[in-house]
């Protein structure tokens, strides 16, 4: 049988969570994916009304298949941590069972199992402050989002992932050089996520033979990125200074995910691997 794929992190067709969605379904792969419950509408929407239908093109002419959406906040672990002014949210009271434990437990009763897990999602209320000027609770907002919420899904997801499996994240070079303008503690939170990644590859590589790397990925211009509002320019840097000069596609993220969760790279856990045409190994601007 193909393989069963739960990607966290997919509201519309420019992000890398789609672009992996599609190369994975293009291997074969069944698709899940989890959709943050604010953008649940309107997503859910769009794909109905065909919106995606020409990105959904696979290389063979067929469309992409959803399987399935579930609603998921990854901040939420158990129902018992959501407090009453987000249960009662009219965005988050139309739907249920979003915290991961219980998303988890869904897809067990659909599916019982799955192979692989994308985690492709970031939050940082405050990325347009710098660090100095990051309030303890935005900082810990930004990790809560976008470090945690890997441990939390692949915690909860372990017991029903396949032995030979594998589990893959997104980060940004922001972690390792100073990058200004990616604040609110984004920086530390993908700091975190790549240490992370290596005892978490320890970890479930013992316990369950799934392998766990993070892609380091060059700039795209998501939904998420243009929210911190530099993004233009970080992708014309790259496109001026990086060895390859070429325009980034987020299929190209998507064709690396899919050999990192496949057998192929049945030897590669813990690494965090460049996706950037090559710009991380630059020191100076060209
Ligand atoms: P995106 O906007 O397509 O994806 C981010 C997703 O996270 C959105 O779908 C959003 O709804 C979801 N999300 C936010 N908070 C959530 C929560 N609490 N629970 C569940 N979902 C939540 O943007 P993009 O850029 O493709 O981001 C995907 C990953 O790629 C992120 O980890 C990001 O940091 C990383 N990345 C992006 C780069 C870029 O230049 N766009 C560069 C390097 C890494």
């Amino acid at each position: 049988r193909g393989k069963r794929a739960f990607i966290a992190g997919v509201a519309d067709d420019n992000g890398y969570g789609w672009a992996i969605a599609k190369a994975l379904a293009a291997a074969g792969a069944e698709i899940l994916v989890g959709t943050w419950v604010p953008a649940l509408n309107i997503f859910e929407t769009s794909l109905r009304r065909g919106k995606f239908d020409e990105s959904r093109k696979l290389p063979d002419g067929s469309l992409m298949e959803i399987t399935k959406v579930y609603p998921l906040d990854a901040v939420f672990d158990t129902l018992e941590d959501v407090p009453e002014h987000v249960k009662t949210n009219k965005r988050y009271a139309g739907s249920s069972k979003w915290t991961v434990k219980e998303v988890v437990e869904t897809v067990k009763d659909d599916f019982g199992s799955i192979d692989i897990l994308v985690h492709s999602l970031a939050n940082g209320p405050e990325v347009t402050k710098p660090l100095l000027e990051t309030s303890r609770s935005g900082y810990l907002a930004a990790v809560s989002a976008s470090s945690y919420s890997y441990i939390s899904l692949l915690k909860h997801f372990l017991p029903i992932m396949n032995p030979g499996g594998a589990s893959i994240s997104l980060t940004y070079i922001a972690s390792e050089r100073t990058i200004p303008g990616y604040g609110g503690g984004m920086s530390s939170a993908k700091a975190a996520l790549e240490s992370d990644t290596r005892v978490l590859a320890y970890e479930a590589g013992r316990k369950g033979k799934i392998r766990v790397n993070t892609i380091s990925a060059g700039p795209l211009g998501s939904r998420a990125a243009k929210a911190i509002g530099f993004i233009e320019k970080m992708i014309e840097y790259s496109y001026v200074n990086a060895p390859l000069q070429k325009e980034l596609l987020a299929d190209e993220v998507g064709n690396a995910a899919a050999f990192l969760v496949s057998p192929l790279a049945s030897a590669i856990t813990g690494s965090t691997v460049y996706v950037d045409n090559g710009l991380n190994t630059m020191a100076i601007a060209v």
